[in-house]
């Protein structure tokens, strides 16, 4: 398959296919979901670092530039402010995505068991785009840290949402992205249940040999996966997908989104 585009990927995810983005701080997995993510329909993107960027390329007809902006410019800081965005896009029936930036909670001065509880509501907070977009359907759920949600033996409690959405939304129309650091302290489910991984160098031995396993990787044979060339190309990556296989190593032009093998 030839991959020239970002578009050529993109036109082989579906909009109820999972994916996951895995790579260290920096390597590019933020940059890349995004490219992704702005080709859906009903995204709700959250950043539990309360940041993003569309990084929106501008239009020579300033009315395109005028809908594009208006288009990417949702943004919630609560459940009430998401409530409303899902609102309106369904009245207006855009498809507009909303970009979901929650608050951290304010621990100054708090005793241990007032900890617990603050937390507790953080992480329900974190939950909630996922309990809205199963009542919703056909809305592609993406998280771009998910160390802040959960580790791989909490979730069902601490993101049960997360959780049924990534077992149970595929049905609904749902489909998810997830960005996270290594393969590991994550729920099992989110690479089991993944049709797509995108993956960068990854420095631990464990996580690339976790990686190889996703990959094909048969004993005693090369890895499909050309780490030498994740590691010298900053911001390259492989695409693992159940449907095509692995891609050679990747880097997106971001001028162009462009791909360059
Ligand atoms: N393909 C790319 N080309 C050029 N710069 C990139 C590319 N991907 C990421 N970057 C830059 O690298 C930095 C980190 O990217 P980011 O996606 O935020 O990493 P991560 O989410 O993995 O921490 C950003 O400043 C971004 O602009
Ligand atoms: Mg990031």
């Amino acid at each position: 398959m030839r991959l020239e585009h970002i578009d050529d990927v993109v036109d082989q995810i579906r909009p109820n296919d999972r994916a996951a983005f895995v790579g260290p701080t920096d390597s590019g997995k933020t940059v890349l979901m995004r490219e992704i993510a702005k080709h859906f329909d009903n995204v709700v993107m959250e950043s539990p670092k309360g940041e993003w960027a569309w990084d929106l390329q501008i239009e020579r007809d300033p009315q395109l530039q005028e809908r594009k902006q208006k288009r990417y410019s949702r943004r919630a800081y609560d459940l009430a402010g998401l409530r409303t965005h899902l609102n309106q896009v369904e009245a207006d029936g855009s498809g507009d995505p909303v970009v979901v930036l929650p608050r951290r909670p304010n621990l100054h001065g708090l005793t241990p068991p007032q900890v617990e509880r603050a937390m507790a509501m953080y992480w329900m907070q974190l939950d909630e785009p996922f309990r809205l977009a199963l009542e919703r359907g056909n809305t592609m759920a993406c998280s771009d840290e998910l160390y802040f949600h959960c580790s791989g033996s909490n979730f069902q409690t601490r993101a049960p949402h997360l959780f049924f959405h990534v077992t149970q939304g595929r049905s609904l129309g749902n489909g998810a992205l997830f960005g996270c650091q290594r393969p590991f302290w994550v729920p099992k489910i989110v690479f089991s249940e993944a049709q797509h991984v995108f993956v960068f160098y990854l420095e631990e031995q464990d996580d690339r040999d976790a990686m190889d396993g996703r990959a094909g990787k048969k004993r005693g044979q090369p890895s499909p996966i050309n780490w030498d060339t994740l590691h010298d190309e900053e911001h390259s990556f492989v695409w693992i997908s159940r449907r095509n296989g692995v891609s050679e190593p990747l880097h997106l032009n971001l001028e162009e989104r462009r791909l360059y093998v």
